[in-house]
């Protein structure tokens, strides 16, 4: 063994949390949280689900919880602080985040500041300084209302936080949810848009993880199951909202997707964390319009890379194959009800592309993308799919 190898990142390879999957698990809630001794979760939501009746639908006959339901699209940093102050004012001893992504992350934001001290910008990945998270905190329940995110199996929690004005991640393994509750009968309502949009979120976590530069041949395995499963599963679901066979994949290919990108992710992720830090432009949307533009850019670092996924999932084997996989994602936006330009999202302007380029830069997800990122690259990108 040589005395003085070079130092390399080791890979890490870290398994999720409990996870309850199908029809009905919103129903172990009571018992579940029984498990882990919590007695009076603070729920976090936002109005949308509130409203849809989602909330209800999940609580049934809990009745010591307390609603926390002012969480918004892209969440803030204080959407958190409003949170956390409810969750002291009511004496709670956990917390069941019921929505998409946003209450989620927001959930994991409070969960953390219940027991650390300071703002959640003392524990910014990109600052390197989510290694001061531990694991003694709350414990919390996830309960997913879209196919998309991925958060109830993730570790992160990307906030937008006004000391760095961007949309910072917070990442650890102890954010991980206590357990997971995934039960498609509660996407059943989601409209077209949002199906689509959040569909072709997971669908990026499944490939961009592929294609991610990390080694994590477990991760690898998980993110084609979760790309099979999505592409029979989203177009489906965007048709035929009640398809429950179509909402089952959907939701389990997101979940697929949130463990395959501890793996981490690439450009797409970093443009439209950008992106979406100021205004509400849909993260999901937002990386469908970028993901075809992503692959062509990494297409000559990580050629070989996507062919193989391609044949992994039945699309042909060869030197084309990384062309098939471009095409069966280009095939299913035109068939999408999203929009295919940045142009079109309100809130963003084309002459800000340095601000965004120069936030992305700053993003931790283009670290494991393929191709080598700079300024200059991703202006040329977002100009693409502009
Ligand atoms: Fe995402």
């Amino acid at each position: 063994m040589e005395q003085n190898p070079p130092r390399l990142d080791p890979a890490i390879f870290t398994f999720p949390n409990r996870i309850l999957f199908g029809e009905g698990a919103r129903f172990s809630l009571g018992l579940e949280l029984s498990r882990v001794g919590v007695n009076r979760p603070l729920v976090v939501t936002d109005p949308g689900v509130l409203k849809a009746g989602l909330v209800d639908a999940v609580l049934g006959g809990i009745t010591s919880s307390v609603v926390f339901d002012r969480v918004q699209p892209n969440p803030t940093e204080d959407d958190v602080l409003a949170g956390l102050d409810q969750y002291r004012a009511a004496k709670c001893d956990g917390l069941v985040a019921i929505g998409g992504g946003s209450p989620i992350d927001a959930a994991k934001g409070i969960r953390l500041l219940v027991t650390h001290s300071g703002r959640l910008v003392d524990y910014d990945l990109t600052a390197g300084k989510s290694d001061l998270i531990r694991p003694d905190m709350p414990p919390m329940a996830a309960i997913p209302t879209t196919a998309g995110t991925g958060s109830e199996s993730g570790r992160a929690a990307l906030i937008q936080l006004p000391q760095n004005q961007r949309k910072t991640a917070v990442l650890s393994q102890y954010l991980l949810p206590t357990f997971a509750l995934c039960d498609p009968e509660l996407t059943r309502g989601l409209s077209p848009v949002l199906t689509a949009a959040t569909g072709m979120d997971a669908l990026s976590h499944c490939i961009e993880s592929y294609l991610s530069i990390t080694i994590h041949p477990i991760c690898d395995g998980i993110a084609v199951e979760g790309l099979r499963q999505l592409s029979k599963g989203i177009e489906t679901a965007v048709r035929d909202g009640s398809n429950a066979k179509a909402r089952s994949a959907a939701m389990m290919g997101a979940l697929l997707g949130g463990i395959s990108f501890h793996k981490g992710l690439g450009v797409v992720h970093s443009l439209s964390h950008a992106l979406g830090h100021t205004g509400r432009a849909h993260h999901g949307t937002l990386n469908a319009i970028l993901l075809p533009h992503a692959l062509r850019f990494n297409r000559e670092a990580a050629g070989a890379r996507m062919a193989d996924l391609a044949g992994r999932i039945g699309l042909g084997r060869g030197e084309d194959a990384a062309g098939h996989l471009i095409t069966l994602v280009e095939l299913l936006l035109a068939r999408l009800p999203l929009p295919r330009r940045l142009g079109a999202i309100d809130g963003l302007e084309r002459t800000a592309i340095p601000d965004y380029a120069r936030l992305a830069m700053i993003d931790h997800c283009h670290r494991t993308n393929p191709q080598k990122c700079d300024q200059h690259a991703l202006e040329d990108l977002l100009d693409r799919a502009w």
